[in-house]
């Protein structure tokens, strides 16, 4: 069970909610990752079930961080973009505590937005550029999650995958509904399309916020050799080094630092 500096992230996806022990010298996973599919509707009390059942299967009775599609302050989660509407206003740490507790006695959580957890995990894990200056780390996946840092500490919940944006049709639209991976799939566009359009939203940060680098992250991450150079943005971009590892990794992290946005 516990030992030595070794944690637990859990992080809660649209259509997954994975968990795993994280050896936090290393920032790697001990043992098997565990995936359990997101419950539809994934109210809290139905993903609290699961995560509780995911708990179980671990064997894992120690404090447990938790990352949610949200974002979320003093443990409150205040949007709901990819996840059921009933989330906001929700006290997270109450419901996870509560739902989590062993014999009774509440458990430790802490509970952050998945982005910010994967930012703090690339900064203390990851590439060592990811924790030096200003870094902007962004998740590509069912929505834009992103991730601001300065010297590996975050300013949480910057949601920039709502940033509104010109799109190609004439209404603006949400950064996450024009360039996300999902819609990549969704509208079935080449990497070299895609790659287009992500150049556009990055250009859109740079220029609001001259980060030092971006880090990109999530699952399409793996393959950023395919659209990477098709990039002209004027700031480095570089692949986020623990790829979908990021959310569970950081979220461990956070809850043996005490970090509760
Ligand atoms: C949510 C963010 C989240 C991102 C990635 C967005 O739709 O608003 O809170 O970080 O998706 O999951």
């Amino acid at each position: 069970m516990t030992s030595g500096n070794t944690g637990f992230g859990v992080d809660i996806g649209g259509s997954g909610i994975k968990g795993a022990r994280v050896d936090l010298d290393t920032g790697e996973f001990i043992g098997e990752r565990i995936k359990i599919p997101t419950p539809q509707p994934a109210t809290p009390d139905a993903v609290a079930d699961i995560v509780a059942d995911l708990l179980d299967r671990a064997g894992w009775t120690g404090p447990v961080g938790i990352t949610v599609p949200s974002v979320v302050q003093d443990q409150i989660a205040r949007t709901a973009a990819n996840i059921d509407p009933s989330w906001i206003g929700t006290d997270c740490a109450a419901l996870f505590s509560g739902r989590l507790a062993v014999g009774g006695v509440p458990r430790e959580v802490a509970v952050l937005n998945d982005a910010d957890a994967a930012g703090l995990a690339e900064a203390t894990y990851g590439d060592p550029r990811a924790g030096e200056g200003a870094v902007l780390l962004l998740t590509f996946g069912t929505g834009i999650g992103s991730a601001l840092l300065v010297n590996g500490t975050l300013y949480p919940n910057t949601e920039l995958g709502h940033l509104t944006f010109a799109g190609t049709g004439s209404d603006p639209v949400d950064a996450e509904h024009w360039a996300s991976s999902a819609v990549k799939d969704r509208e079935d566009l080449s990497y070299r399309r895609w790659a287009g359009r992500v150049d556009r939203v990055l250009e859109e940060y740079r220029r609001i916020l001259n980060p030092q680098r971006i880090l990109v992250g999530g699952g399409v991450s793996r393959k950023f050799e395919k659209w990477g150079p098709h990039l002209t943005v004027g700031v480095e971009v570089i692949p986020a080094a623990l790829r979908n590892r990021a959310g569970i990794v950081g979220a461990a992290g956070a809850v043996r630092d005490g970090i509760r946005p």
